[in-house]
C-alpha cells in the first residue's frame, strides 16, 4: 500500500486524496462559513489518521465468537490536543472523532496586524500536559510567529513531546518555526507559494479564522 504522505526534513505534507479534495474546496472564496466549519473538521479528522501513525501497541488475546485472535490494541499512551485560537478550534471535533480520549487545551494568540508578532491572552492546559504527547493545531503558518511562540509555552511547561498540525503552510513558516524548534514535526495538507506584504499566504485559504466564524 502507497504511502499518503511525503516527508522532507520533518515536515510531512499528507497527500491522501480526499484530504486534497477537501483543501481545494477550503480554498474555494465561494466555500462560506457553515461549509468551510464541516470540511475544515472533516480534513482534521482525516489528518488524525496520518500524525497518530506512531503510536505505539501492545499485543491483547481477544475471544471473538470462533476463538481466540491475537490483537494489537493502543498502549494507551495520552494525548491533549491544543488548538491555537481561534482557527485552530475549527480542528478539534474532527480530531477527537479519531481520538476520543484526547484532553484539550487552549492557547490564545492573535497577530498584531502592524508588528506581525503573536500576542498571548489565553493559555489553559490540561494539568497532567506534561505527561501527555501535545498535538499542536492551528490551520495557517505564515510567518511562523505564532505556532513558534504557541510551542514556546508548552516547553516553558516542560512539555516535550510535540507535534505541529496545519492546513496549509508557507515556506517562510517553516523556516521560522524549524529554525526555533528544529525537532517538532510539522504535517500538513499543502506548502504553498509564500506571503503577501501583510504575511497573507499565497495562494492560501484568505483569514481562516474569519472564514471559520464569519466574523468578515
Ligand atoms: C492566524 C492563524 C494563525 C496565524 C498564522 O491567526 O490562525 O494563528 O494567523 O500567522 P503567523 O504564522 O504569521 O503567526 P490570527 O492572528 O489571524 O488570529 P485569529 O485566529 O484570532 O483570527
Ligand atoms: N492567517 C490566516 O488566517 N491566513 C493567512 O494566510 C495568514 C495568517
Amino acid at each position: 500500500m502507497s504511502k499518503t504522505f511525503k516527508e522532507m526534513n520533518g515536515v510531512y505534507i499528507l497527500d491522501h486524496p480526499l484530504i486534497q479534495h477537501k483543501l481545494a474546496l477550503l480554498r474555494d472564496k465561494n466555500t462560506h462559513s457553515k461549509d468551510f466549519r464541516e470540511l475544515l473538521s472533516e480534513v482534521a479528522m482525516l489528518m488524525a489518521y496520518e500524525v497518530t501513525r506512531d503510536l505505539p501497541l501492545r499485543p491483547v488475546e481477544i475471544e471473538t465468537p470462533m476463538g481466540m485472535a491475537h490483537c494489537h490494541m493502543l498502549e494507551g499512551r495520552n494525548i491533549a490536543l491544543v488548538p491555537i485560537l481561534r482557527a485552530g478550534l475549527g480542528m478539534v471535533d474532527g480530531m477527537t472523532n479519531l481520538i476520543p480520549m484526547a484532553k484539550i487545551g487552549h492557547i490564545g494568540l492573535y497577530r498584531d496586524p502592524v508588528t506581525l508578532e503573536p500576542i498571548e491572552y489565553y493559555c489553559k492546559l490540561p494539568e497532567d500536559v506534561q505527561q501527555r504527547d501535545v498535538i499542536l493545531l492551528d490551520p495557517m503558518l505564515a510567518t511562523g510567529g505564532s505556532a513558534a511562540a504557541a510551542v514556546d509555552f508548552l516547553k516553558m511547561r516542560e512539555i516535550k513531546d510535540i507535534k505541529f498540525v496545519c492546513l496549509v503552510a508557507a515556506p517562510e513558516g517553516i523556516k521560522h518555526f524549524h529554525g526555533a524548534h528544529p525537532e517538532i514535526p510539522i504535517y500538513c495538507a499543502a506548502l504553498d507559494d509564500g506571503l503577501d506584504d501583510h504575511a497573507y499566504i499565497l495562494p492560501g485559504l484568505g483569514d481562516a479564522g474569519d472564514r471559520l466564524f464569519g466574523t468578515k
